[in-house]
């Protein structure tokens, strides 16, 4: 009890700090200056930025003349600056990374997922990277699953990605095993991913929750832990950087699972959580946990060796306006977005 009265306590005066914070800062401020006034760190300023994300503020970055300055409602707090390295001895990859669709469940927006396609084969992207959860899973041991639902079973929500997974030439979906796919094989041994891929030549099963992958030379890692959510957003993904560290250390980790967006950089690796395509579920709404709907464009300039030279990660959110929350009404209205 003391424990919870303790983390409230917290919570209130995390709460508070950054509502000073965010009322001090003004659009344009220069964060150099801000730096110093307060005398913090580079690691004081970014821990600053992810709690104003936690509590809703949105205290972001952006440049301006060469220097880097305050955006109030901005989702970027990176500001990386391009390398002084002639492009032509650059490798240059371009990938769009998506997660956890949850197909089958009546709050799946799979036609925001059809937009982000659409924008994928614009940019001339030829391979998009999904980290787990492509469908809603059975769980036979929750009662209220199958009223959460319009597909039930292996049959129905395998059926549904082979049938409705956009389909755009040129692209290639790499995709990993999630947890609430993983039901289909506890209920019944049925690897749903496995069969997608044996029916859709575009979509590659990478492997169970962890799958390694090199692109032009650049090792990435997708991974889809388990378990639940963090308060802080980098406190899970450093807990996963630290476990690979000795084993496999990728130049990128992508993270599904908890439908949450975050881009951070961490003994070298750059780590993002990736958020998901499914309006928040009864269960986050009880626990408190946030969720956010989208997906990010990566741009990535890396040399011979597979070392990354620049990193930016681009972030496409969805408002809560963009989505269809009505239940039931994404699985009614959608329409599979072919691009021939
Ligand atoms: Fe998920
Ligand atoms: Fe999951």
């Amino acid at each position: 009890m003391e424990e919870v009265k303790d983390k409230e306590k917290r919570i209130n005066i995390d709460q508070e700090y950054i509502e000073k914070v965010y009322k001090y800062i003004k659009n344009d401020m220069p964060v150099d200056e801000f730096k110093e006034k307060f005398s913090l760190n580079e690691n004081e300023l970014k821990g600053i930025l992810e709690l104003s994300r936690v509590y809703g503020k949105n205290i972001g970055l952006k440049e301006r003349n060469g220097e880097v300055v305050f955006q109030k409602n901005s989702q970027r707090t990176q500001i990386i600056t391009k390398p002084s390295l002639s492009s032509d001895k650059l490798i240059h990859t371009e990938l769009c990374v998506v997660s956890d669709t949850h197909f089958g469940n009546k709050n799946q927006q799979l036609h925001l997922l059809n937009e982000v396609y659409e924008e994928a084969h614009r940019r001339g992207i030829k391979t998009v990277l999904h980290c787990g959860d492509l469908v809603d899973g059975n769980y036979p041991n929750r009662p209220e699953n199958p009223r959460l639902q319009f597909l039930h079973g292996f049959d129905e929500q395998a059926s549904y990605v082979v049938d409705m997974y956009p389909k755009v030439k040129g692209i290639t979906t790499k995709y990993i095993l999630g947890s609430h796919d993983e039901t289909h094989y506890k209920n019944g041994q049925a690897t749903v991913n496995e069969w997608i891929s044996r029916c859709r030549k575009d979509m590659v099963y990478l492997g169970q929750d962890y799958a390694e992958l090199e692109i032009n030379g650049v090792k990435i890692a997708m991974d889809h832990p388990g378990g639940g959510s963090a308060q802080a957003l980098s406190y899970k993904p450093q807990k996963r950087i630290e476990i690979l560290e000795s084993s496999y250390k990728p130049k990128i980790l992508l993270i599904g699972h908890y439908h949450k967006t975050y881009s951070f950089i961490y003994r070298n690796v750059r780590a993002i959580d990736v958020p998901c395509f499914c309006v928040k579920t009864q269960f986050q709404q009880k626990q408190g946990l946030s969720n956010s709907v989208g997906a990010y464009f990566l741009n990535i300039y890396s040399d011979k060796k597979g070392n990354i030279q620049y990193f930016e990660p681009e972030e496409k959110l969805f408002k809560p306006s963009d989505m269809w929350d009505e239940a039931g009404r994404d699985a009614k209205k959608v329409k599979k977005l072919v691009i021939k």
